[in-house]
């Protein structure tokens, strides 16, 4: 198949590239790298005529011109900005990548007669706060997203909704949890297992925001990867939850990190971050039903996993 990836270079969407790639499909990346690199890509590049990049800003209409020429079966549209707090601060910039930006990635979808468009929303913002009692929530939960983030997210599944009612162009929305795994970015906001994985291998003190009895639903990227190459085929206009549907505390998270690290010292506390959801997991039962998909890496051997490619990253540097 012919598939084109937008935000390949970034951590989710270049594990996905390597995947596609090692399964021969024909790849194609859009990136503008403002968050992601090419070294992301050091693999796929070796693969030859099988993979493409292009250097390009989804928020120009090019990328839909781009789009209908390289005429992929598939579109899996990953790039976005993906900060929520940068969402807050710059809902205008988060809506003209998440929203403007999507549109002329959906546009060249479109024209270009592609089967089908993947899409990564959110599972950790499109339900809004959760009452406990809902954990973990499934997709039926009301989507009320407290953040312009969600709202982006959330907003994008409903285009795509419009386009397959519209032009009979299939969707697959994946509501993804707290995703990690190597590649992910320890210095940006999100991604405390990168975070921490770093701090303990230099040495340095970690940090909890708050009591760190918040808890998240903490899925390992190949898992996430499996998912979205399942849904190539399957699951039709439908949005899947995709986490474990576990509830893991970030203390937890710290107290098993430091164990495989060969830590013993405490994490420090600071207060808590305005904003920051206090409880969340997911239901995958739907992706199992139509994906034949469930979490399969537990969270010991996912964070070994981080901490192994953090280690080397030291050792190569
Ligand atoms: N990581 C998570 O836990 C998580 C959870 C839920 C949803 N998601 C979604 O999954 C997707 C991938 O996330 P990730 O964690 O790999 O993030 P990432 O930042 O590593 O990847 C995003 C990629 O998009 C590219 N990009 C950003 N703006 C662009 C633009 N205007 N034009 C072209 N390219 C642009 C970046 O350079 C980067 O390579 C995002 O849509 C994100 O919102 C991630």
């Amino acid at each position: 198949m012919k598939v084109l990836v937008t935000g390949g270079a970034g951590f989710i969407g270049s594990t996905l590239v390597d995947r596609l790639l090692a399964e021969d499909h024909q790849v194609d990346v859009v990136d503008d790298l403002s968050s992601g690199n090419l070294g992301n890509l050091a693999d796929a590049r070796s693969a030859g005529g099988q993979f493409n990049f292009h250097q390009i800003d989804i928020r120009h209409a090019e990328v839909s011109e781009l789009i209908e020429r390289r005429k992929p079966d598939v579109v899996v549209h990953l790039a976005a900005q993906a900060d929520v707090r940068v969402s807050v601060q710059n809902p205008v910039l988060d809506a003209s990548i998440n929203i403007i930006g999507a549109l002329n990635v959906l546009e060249g979808a479109r024209r270009a007669g592609s089967s089908k468009v993947l899409f990564a929303s959110s599972g950790g913002t499109i339900y809004g706060e959760p009452e406990a009692s809902a954990l973990p929530i499934n997709e039926g939960h009301s989507r009320h997203p407290v953040s312009p983030y969600g709202v982006s997210k959330k907003a994008f599944t409903d285009y795509l909704h419009a386009y397959r009612e519209l032009y009979q162009l299939e969707y697959t929305s994946l509501a993804l949890a707290n995703v990690y795994g190597p590649r992910q970015d320890p210095h940006g906001e999100a991604g405390v297992v990168s975070i921490f994985a770093g701090k303990l291998l230099d040495g340095e003190q970690c940090v909890i925001f708050g009591t760190g009895e918040q808890t998240r639903d903490f899925v390992f990227v190949d898992d996430v990867v499996d998912a979205f190459v399942r849904a190539m085929t399957r699951g039709g206009g439908l949005l899947f939850n995709i986490g474990t549907g576990v509830e893991i505390t970030v203390n937890e998270l710290y107290t098993s990190m430091a164990k495989a690290a060969g830590v013993a010292a405490p994490a420090e506390h600071a207060p808590a971050r305005v904003g920051e959801l206090d409880r969340i997991a997911l239901d995958a039962g739907r992706a199992k039903i139509h994906l034949g998909w469930e979490a399969w890496t537990s969270i010991d051997d996912g964070t070994k996993a981080v901490i192994d490619w953090a280690a080397t990253g030291r050792t190569s540097a």
